[in-house]
């Protein structure tokens, strides 16, 4: 791998489309989207109240949490209610069969 802030995570096979997938990458909860060709990395972390999204709904490109339906778009990590409130966002790559992960710092 060219870039070193990239970090390995899963397979590419183990993501299907529309699915979300919980990883941990360096020590950060990470919800993994597949969309087509493309995967999307959003913080895992609900920031009204910490839940984790992998059990809530996704639809199109916006994951509702589980806990009290917050929606994000995980295309930015925007709150579709309030755009000052966002979930970070990770850039995703698939090389080789497996789904690597940005983390700058
Ligand atoms: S914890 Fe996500 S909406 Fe409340």
């Amino acid at each position: 791998m060219a870039d070193d802030h990239f970090a390995p995570t899963i397979k590419e096979s183990e993501i299907k489309e529309d699915q979300m997938k919980p990883v941990r990458v360096k020590g950060r909860p990470i919800l993994l989207v597949r969309k087509g060709n493309q995967i999307f990395g959003v913080s895992n972390r609900c920031p009204h109240e910490g839940c984790s999204f992998e059990g809530g709904i996704l639809r199109d490109y916006l994951v509702m949490c589980p806990c009290h339906g917050w929606k994000f778009d995980i295309r930015n990590g925007k709150y579709t209610e309030n755009e000052a409130t966002t979930l970070e966002t990770y850039r995703c790559i698939i090389q080789n069969g497996k789904v690597y992960v940005e983390i700058k710092k």
